[in-house]
């Protein structure tokens, strides 16, 4: 999911008890490999959230952060991007000029006013029961892809630089090009203060029983399934490109390297906004543990088609006890985290100010993420709603929409024209 709450809208009806049983039963004759890989990764997951708490507790950073500067300027210190890939998550400050990134959010609250969103959002929910079931209550995440500051800053040089950097991390020969980005277009969070609503649990996106049964995922996690999990590598990309997710609202047709996004407010630890857990090898103990003994054979831990893949205390507490939130960010900072990080939106935005940010990942050029370009350039030249989410399409009509005009060279180059 992109991260809005789309993951609880609608469940795939998909029936996946046979293939998890048939999955389960492969792996039977590895049983006792299984169960020391798990209890390894467990002791390793625990030592290492107790470490997270006691950073958090001396007040030291836990999210590798960096600046914008030193991705510029080639003096990004070599431990920084071994910190990255140990945790999966990174914080870079100061891709966007705070005074740029201000002026985009007051942007984007016009062109929401200017063209009635909310009541617009009021009259789709009553007649689409589809929207009727989620919350009702204001908007804090809104369905509008083609704004000019998201269009600006989804195509911006700086932050083409700052995906390049991140994208470098990964193996990635053969598999993806890691300086050339596919835009991925995605909505906006104005979360007010206040909010009680948009709070969502641990979890991970880009599939969820998908990631023990499609042959595809078999390959990515090979080692951890055959009780070898050190020997699997987060970051290589080599089989990355040949997963199949099972198709909902909930997941992405791209291939990302990370989740992330761009501040436009200030927000820290009680503005509602991002919780990590900053163990990329979490994912590691998620998939070992819902292959123990005590899992039901046709159960992954509570993992359902069609939704996100929720991380909950009741199976992985030693995991859960690493969550942390995303340090302070000021506007113009951006936050990314790898596909398998586990991650959360804090429940209530306790602060005084809008916590906003732009939704902006990274997909980096390949075969898998060109496919999706032309419907969603069909989608922006229209208005409409981008191809992966619910067809609400309200810019279809909005004044101020960014246009074809709006595109730089590299803008058009992302978007595949
Ligand atoms: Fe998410």
């Amino acid at each position: 999911m992109a991260f809005g709450g789309r993951a609880a809208a609608v469940g795939a009806e998909v029936d996946v008890r046979d293939q998890i049983v048939a999955f389960k039963r492969k792996l039977a004759p590895r049983r006792e490999a299984l169960k020391r890989a798990y209890a390894d990764v467990r002791d390793h997951v625990s030592r290492t959230a107790d470490i997270i708490l006691r950073e958090v507790a001396a007040g030291r950073a836990v999210v590798p952060e960096l600046d914008y500067r030193d991705i510029r300027n080639n003096t990004v210190p070599e431990a920084i991007g071994q910190s990255i890939r140990n945790t999966g998550c990174a914080v870079v400050r100061g891709v966007f000029p705070a005074d740029l990134a201000r002026e985009w959010f007051a942007e984007v609250g016009e062109y929401l006013e200017t063209n009635h969103y909310e009541e617009r959002e009021g009259e789709k929910r009553s007649l689409d029961k589809y929207f009727s079931a989620l919350k009702a209550g204001k908007p804090q995440v809104f369905n509008v892809y083609w704004s000019r500051p998201q269009v600006m800053a989804r195509q911006d040089a700086r932050l083409a630089e700052t995906r390049a950097f991140l994208d470098r991390l990964w193996k990635y020969e053969g598999v993806f090009n890691p300086d050339r980005q596919c835009t991925y277009a995605d909505r906006v969070r104005r979360r007010q203060p206040g909010d009680k609503t948009l709070g969502l649990s641990p979890h991970m996106d880009a599939g969820t029983v998908e990631r023990w049964i499609d042959p595809g995922y078999q390959k990515v996690y090979e080692n951890i399934f055959a009780g070898d999990w050190r020997g699997y590598d987060p970051f290589d990309a080599t089989h990355r490109l040949k997963t199949h997710e099972i198709p909902s609202p909930a997941v992405c047709s791209m291939f990302r390297t990370y989740q992330g996004w761009t501040a436009l407010t200030r927000q820290g630890p009680k503005d509602g906004t991002l919780r990590l857990i900053p163990i990329a090898g979490g994912i590691a103990y998620v998939l070992l543990r819902a292959v123990q003994d005590d899992v039901d054979e046709a159960d992954l831990c509570g993992a359902a088609p069609g939704r996100a893949l929720g991380v909950s205390p009741e199976w992985h507490p030693d995991l859960i006890a690493g969550l942390v939130s995303i340090p302070e960010v000021m506007p113009g900072d951006t936050v990314f985290w790898h596909t398998d990080i586990c991650h959360a939106v804090g429940d209530e935005h306790a602060g005084s100010e809008y916590a906003s940010v732009i939704y902006i990942g990274s997909a980096p050029d390949c075969p898998k993420n060109r496919t999706y370009l032309p419907k969603q350039r069909q989608a922006f030249l229209q208005g409409r709603s981008a191809p992966d989410f619910a067809a609400m399409d309200f810019e279809v009509d909005f004044k101020g929409r960014a246009t074809e005009e709006d595109l730089t060279d590299l803008g058009r180059a992302q978007m595949g024209f």
